[in-house]
């Protein structure tokens, strides 16, 4: 059977049977519901209209839930367990199944619509309450904690790259300050209480330039783009005066939920990349040590460990300091060497190498301010392992071994493969395991081993493996977001895995120690043409939350020709993005 049955994971649940890519439900395990929280277009800040999908605009999204929810969290607020606020990226558009009139001739309608999907991106935070344990979490309607991140919001870049020239504009002559946060993929809670949130595909934003240097063109730029320079001009990189803009995204973010009046922060010291997000963990030194991966096919690993180290304790002034963590530190790329498969693994070790220690570059011919800026030219230079695109990289908090979700690269060939990226045409991708040498996160040693490598298991055309287990387990496809529970199992979410196994986006559990290591067993399944993002398990309060993003977009969707109306609320015709709860029936 292709399927683990009568699981006593986490939560005890059977795992259910793969859900066919057309089908238009949630399914949850037997015993479990599913119950929206926010759903694109709901009210967020104060005035905002009620959602009216013949009547969008910019002004009414810039207060309303944004579109396709990406990273998702309950953050506990002042100790209260049954308040907290929700964080949500709002990663990008499907502006096809946004509006009525999408393609429309019109070119005033053709821009409200630009204009509405360009405040449709960013974060939203939302106080949420429930009545207790058990019960399902309800946005409040009215909070001060309530906000849109949007274009509108500034930012402030800190570290050592704040103010460089290359991140001046004419809007900006500071090279400090910028309006906004683009393409917010995956991201994390600190141990502080802070959310990280990676910029990942911002090139598409931008229009040229058509003349791209090299390290330019390096991260993706010379694109037709959105045509958003016709709404804000600093879209366009035919204007000189903006040849800089890219250069203040693709950062790691960090916002403090509960600070309504605060100014997000990028942080320059992580580096500049297709960030998919980025998660701490607090080395036994007290350092901060930040994983992220730079989703893109044969792009890399990093790791980022701070200057100072972290304070204990919920006083204010310790929230203060750590919220400085991530302002200054060192900067390494990862580089993976097998030990040959003659012990019948793909493993072995790794380096930490070098780009920014001490506030000195490491990079030859490259300042500070550069290897920040033009990160994946620098790790070029060092010679850095390109992976399968890596997504989600996240420490287990029982272990603190570090996961590294490689979602799939069907462009490496034969001769392109290595111990750290055994298949060729990887369309299934495969999850790394990294255990840092002496258990220490700031070193610059590790050993690594591959968990799964993802697919079918009853497709014998693909080599697939599950961490040793050789019982019955759930096909997975497109490892993509990483979460743990509080004892230490791996949950996965997948992207992509309707166009390459056929079955609809879903939710793993895998456990990673015991006899049980790599008995994937799905939890749930969402509906057709969405994915499943943002996923938290959290197994002691015995809920699950994800952030159920693009569905419906399957086929030839369109806004007339909707696949899906999740989440089946009768408000919309047409799908909307949302985030749910699964909790117990
Ligand atoms: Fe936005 Fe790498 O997924
Ligand atoms: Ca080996
Ligand atoms: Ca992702
Ligand atoms: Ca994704």
């Amino acid at each position: 059977p292709r399927v683990a049955v009568g699981s006593t994971g986490a939560f005890g649940f059977t795992a259910i049977d793969p859900v066919g890519n057309t089908v238009d439900d949630v399914t949850v395990p037997a015993g479990w519901r599913w119950h929206p929280i926010i759903a694109w277009g709901d009210p967020v800040e104060a005035g905002a209209p009620a959602w009216d999908p013949q009547n969008q605009s910019a002004e009414a999204q810039k207060k309303q839930f944004g579109y396709n929810n990406d990273y998702l969290d309950v953050v506990p607020f002042r100790g209260n367990g049954n308040r907290g606020l929700l964080v949500a990226n709002h990663e990008y558009t499907n502006d096809e199944l946004m509006f009525p009139d999408y393609g429309t001739t019109d070119e005033a309608a053709r821009l409200r619509n630009l204009e509405t999907a360009m405040y449709a991106h960013g974060m939203s935070v939302v106080e949420v309450k429930r009545r207790g344990k058990g019960a399902p979490w309800e946005a409040l309607r009215r909070s001060r904690y309530n906000r849109r991140i949007t274009l509108d919001t500034q930012f402030v870049l800190d570290g050592p790259a704040a103010g460089s020239p290359l991140l001046r504009t004419s809007e900006d002559p500071t090279g400090t300050r910028v309006f906004g946060t683009l393409n917010n993929c995956a991201g994390s809670t600190t141990p502080w209480g802070t959310v990280l949130s990676g910029e990942e595909n911002v090139d598409q934003y931008f229009t040229g330039p058509t003349d791209p240097t090299a390290r330019e063109a390096r991260y993706g730029l010379n694109t037709a783009g959105r045509g958003w320079g016709a709404v804000q001009s600093r879209f366009d990189l035919r204007n000189t005066a903006t040849r800089n803009e890219p250069n203040r995204f693709n950062w790691v973010v960090e916002l403090d939920p509960e600070n309504p009046d605060e100014a997000p922060v990028k942080h320059t010291a992580m580096g500049r990349f297709k960030h998919e997000g980025a998660h701490v963990q607090i080395a036994p030194s007290g350092h901060a040590v930040a994983y992220s991966g730079d989703d893109n096919r044969f792009d890399y690993l990093y790791k980022f460990v701070s200057r100072d180290t972290f304070r204990e304790g919920p006083s204010q002034a310790a929230r203060r300091h750590n919220k400085t963590l991530l302002s200054d530190g060192d900067l390494y790329v990862a580089r993976f060497v097998g030990d040959g498969l003659a012990d019948g693994e793909y493993d072995g070790t790794g380096t930490w190498l070098p780009l920014v220690v001490d506030g000195r570059s490491m990079v030859p011919g490259m300042s500070v301010e550069e290897v920040l800026v033009y990160t994946r030219v620098a790790a070029d230079t060092v010679g850095a392992t390109g992976l399968d695109r890596p997504e989600d990289v996240e420490p287990s908090p029982v272990s603190g071994f570090v996961y590294i979700a490689c979602t799939n690269n069907t462009r490496r060939t034969g001769a392109q493969t290595d111990e750290a990226n055994p298949r060729a045409n990887n369309k299934d991708g495969h999850v790394i395991e990294l255990r840092e040498d002496a258990g220490d996160p700031t070193g610059r040693t590790f050993t690594w081993t591959i968990l799964l490598l993802c697919g079918d298991p009853e497709d014998e055309s693909v080599l697939t493996y599950f961490g040793g287990w050789d019982g019955p387990v759930s096909p997975i496809s497109c490892p993509d977001n990483l979460a743990f529970d509080d004892a230490g199992n791996l949950w996965v979410s997948t992207d992509g895995q309707p166009g390459t196994i056929g079955y609809n986006d879903g939710l793993y559990l895998v456990p990673v120690e015991g006899p049980e290591r790599g008995r994937v067993q799905q939890f749930l399944a969402v509906p057709t043409g969405a994915e499943t993002c943002g996923p938290q398990v959290k197994a002691q309060d015995g809920y699950v939350l994800v952030a159920v993003q693009h569905p419906g977009d399957f086929g030839d969707a369109s806004y007339a020709n909707p696949r899906s109306t999740f989440p089946y609320d009768g408000v919309f015709a047409g799908a909307r993005p949302a985030c749910i709860q699964v909790l117990p029936a």
